[in-house]
C-alpha cells in the first residue's frame, strides 16, 4: 500500500491576519507534516510487532502471566528500542511544530498585534472579563506541549499563542486539517445536517471555542442563528474574534468565561458545541458541566459534544495503552480517565433523557480544492486506532436533546 501524503502548506488558507509564512518556514511545516505521516504509517506498526513479539512475550517468561492492563502494558514497553525510537520522534515533532509555529510569529508580533488591535477595537462582538479565573486543571502544564498553554500572556493584548496555535494546526493535523483548519467544524456542520435536516437553532454556544476554528463553519451553516463563542483565554478569543472579523464573520460573539462560572440564563441556546474541550478540563468539571450545559438548553435544544471516544468492552489493551499515549507524553493529563468513562451514563446522570441520546462518527470534511489529485486525507492517529478503524473512521461525536 502507498503512504498517503499531506497536501502541501501552501495550499493551506492565507492567514487572516496577515501573517506571512516564508518559503523556508512552509518547508519546514511540510517536513513535520510528512514526518507526522511516516511516523504512523512506517514505524507506529513497528512498534505493535515489538508489542507482540518481543516485549509481551517477555512479561509472560518473566512473570508468569499475561499483561492485565494497559499501564503494564506501557511500564512494558518503556524499555523496548522501537517503541522508544517512535515515541522520541512524535513528542520531538510536536514540540518542534510549536518552535516552527512560534519563530514566524515572533518575527512578526508587533505588526499582528496591531492588527488584531485594529480589527477588535471598539467592537461589541468580544467581550473580555479580567477577573475570569484560569482553571487549575488548565494551568497546570502546557497542553499538548503548547508553551504557555492558550492563556498565557507576554505582552499587551497578546495573540501571540493563539497565532501560533492557527499557523500550525496544518502540521498538528498532518496536512488533514482542510485550507483554514476548520475540517472538524465543517464535519459537524455536515452531520447536523444531514443527521437532523429539520434542526433550526436560533441561539448556539460553542463552549471551549479556542480561535473559533471551529465555530465558523457552524456560524456559516446557520446564518441566522446567534453564534456566541465562548473560551476562559483572553488570548484565544482576542486572536479569534480578530480572524472572525478579517474573515467577514462579523455577528460571532467571543466571550471570555469559564465554563464554571458562565452566565447565562438557563433554557438559552438551542444548541451547546463543544469540539475537542472536555478532554482539556477534569473529571468533577466534566460532570458538573454536561448538568450546567443541559440547564442552558432550551426545550428541544441540542448538545453536541465532538471528543475522544471511549473505550469499550473489545478495547484490546494495546489499542488501550496507544489511545493513553498522550496523556503521558503530550501533556493531555485527563485523557486517560476520560477514555475509560461512559458518556451516555454521564449524559443521563446530567439530565438527558436516555432515548433522547445518540453518538457516531462524523466523516472529516475538508474544503474542495484543498488537496491536490496526488494527496490523500491522512489521519494523524489513524493507525494507532485500530479500534475505531474502518467505517468509523473521522470524529467521534456523543450528544443528547432536551
Ligand atoms: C483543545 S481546545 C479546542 C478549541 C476549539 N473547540 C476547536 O475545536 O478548535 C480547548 C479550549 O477549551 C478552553 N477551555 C478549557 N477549559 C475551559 C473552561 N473551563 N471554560 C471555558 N473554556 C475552557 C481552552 O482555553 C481551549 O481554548
Amino acid at each position: 500500500m502507498s503512504t498517503p501524503l499531506p497536501p502541501p502548506y501552501d495550499r493551506t488558507a492565507p492567514n487572516a491576519l496577515g501573517a506571512e509564512v516564508r518559503h523556508d518556514e512552509k518547508a519546514r511545516f511540510d517536513f513535520l507534516a510528512n514526518l507526522n505521516v511516516h511516523l504512523g504509517s512506517k514505524l507506529f506498526p513497528g512498534t505493535k510487532t515489538a508489542f507482540e513479539k518481543r516485549v509481551a512475550p517477555a512479561f509472560k517468561k518473566t512473570k508468569g502471566r499475561d499483561l492485565a492492563n494497559r499501564v503494564e502494558v506501557r511500564d512494558a514497553m518503556k524499555g523496548d528500542p522501537v517503541y522508544q525510537f517512535w515515541a522520541a520522534l512524535r513528542r520531538n515533532t510536536m514540540e518542534m511544530r510549536q518552535q516552527a509555529g512560534r519563530s514566524v510569529v515572533y518575527r512578526q508580533f508587533d505588526k499582528l498585534t496591531e492588527r488584531a488591535r485594529a480589527l477588535n477595537d471598539a467592537k461589541p462582538t468580544l467581550k473580555l472579563d479580567p477577573t475570569t479565573k484560569i482553571p487549575r486543571y488548565l494551568a497546570a502544564v502546557d497542553n499538548h506541549c503548547m508553551p504557555g498553554s492558550y492563556y498565557t500572556e507576554i505582552a499587551p493584548d497578546d495573540i501571540s499563542g493563539p497565532a501560533n496555535y492557527d499557523i500550525g494546526i496544518f502540521v498538528t493535523g498532518a496536512g488533514a486539517s482542510s485550507a483554514r483548519g476548520d475540517s472538524g467544524g465543517r464535519a459537524i456542520v455536515k452531520f447536523v445536517r444531514e443527521s437532523f435536516p429539520d434542526f433550526k437553532p436560533k441561539r448556539i454556544m460553542d463552549l471551549g471555542a479556542g480561535i473559533g476554528t471551529n465555530t465558523l463553519p457552524i456560524a456559516e451553516a446557520f446564518p441566522d442563528a446567534e453564534v456566541v463563542a465562548v473560551d476562559v483565554a483572553a488570548a484565544m478569543l482576542r486572536y479569534g474574534h480578530a480572524r472572525a472579523q478579517a474573515m467577514g464573520f462579523n455577528k460571532v460573539q467571543f466571550i471570555q468565561a469559564a465554563l464554571e462560572d458562565l452566565d447565562f440564563a438557563p433554557g438559552s441556546f438551542d444548541w451547546i458545541q463543544t469540539t475537542m474541550f472536555w478532554h482539556e478540563t477534569s473529571m468533577p468539571t466534566l460532570m458538573s458541566g454536561l448538568k450546567r450545559v443541559y440547564e442552558l438548553l432550551a426545550p428541544g435544544g441540542m448538545s453536541l459534544n465532538v471528543e475522544q471516544p471511549n473505550f469499550t468492552a473489545t478495547t484490546t489493551l494495546w489499542d488501550q495503552f496507544t489511545k493513553d499515549w498522550d496523556a503521558w507524553y503530550n501533556n493531555e493529563p485527563f485523557w486517560s480517565k476520560l477514555h475509560t468513562l461512559d458518556y451516555p451514563k454521564l449524559m443521563a446522570a446530567s439530565g438527558f433523557a436516555k432515548d433522547k441520546l445518540f453518538d457516531g462518527y462524523a466523516n472529516s470534511d475538508v474544503e474542495p480544492g484543498f488537496y491536490p489529485d496526488w494527496a490523500k486525507v491522512y489521519d494523524r492517529h489513524g493507525p494507532e486506532k485500530s479500534v475505531e478503524k474502518a467505517q468509523k473512521r473521522g470524529w467521534y461525536l456523543f450528544g443528547g436533546w432536551k
